[in-house]
């Protein structure tokens, strides 16, 4: 391919480095690792990289989650999930808490502590899906 009057001269590639390939790679990785490095990052250092947004239950399933925790985990976290027998399930008493420390918690529980493990009632992503909503501030649950 010959080099073009309008275009600046640019230096052949040379073909051990396919430099016209390496941009276009650098830049998926660069945005691969952005994605991966948002969840790491507001769960602090120190951690594999955070785990995606969990899939939405159905509308349906969903309601039944919300009710299960204002009911279920309420009885122990507080009706307004404000604390009691349990901590503040609230977006300000979890703003710091890595997300997947809470998945955990919320689906396999905290042995020695009176906090149950959820997995017989809920899937991992169900877990998640509930950590992620208690993060930004619990929904209520819908008036039937
Ligand atoms: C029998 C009482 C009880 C029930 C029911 C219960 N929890 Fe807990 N939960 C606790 C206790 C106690 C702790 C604190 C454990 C500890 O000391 O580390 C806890 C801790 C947690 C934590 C970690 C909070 C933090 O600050 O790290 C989350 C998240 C949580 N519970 C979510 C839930 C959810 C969601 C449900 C319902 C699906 C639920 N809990 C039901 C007693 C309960």
């Amino acid at each position: 391919m010959r080099q073009t009057d309008d275009r600046p001269p640019a230096p052949r590639p040379c073909p051990a480095r396919r430099p016209d390939r390496a941009p276009t790679v650098a830049l998926a990785l660069a945005a691969l690792a952005l994605t991966a490095a948002l969840p790491a990052a507001a769960n602090g250092p120190g951690l594999s990289p955070g785990p995606t947004p969990g899939p939405t239950p159905d509308a349906a399933r969903s309601d039944a989650l919300v009710r299960m925790v204002r009911q279920d985990c309420g009885s122990c976290h507080g009706m307004q999930l404000t604390g009691g027998l349990g901590p503040a399930l609230t977006r300000e008493a979890l703003a710091d808490k890595p997300l997947e420390g809470l998945v955990a918690t919320i689906y396999r529980g905290r042995p020695g502590t009176p906090m149950p493990g959820w997995q017989s009632m809920l899937s991992e992503p169900e877990a998640q899906w509930i950590a992620e909503r208690l993060m930004a501030g619990f929904p209520q649950e819908k008036m039937r």
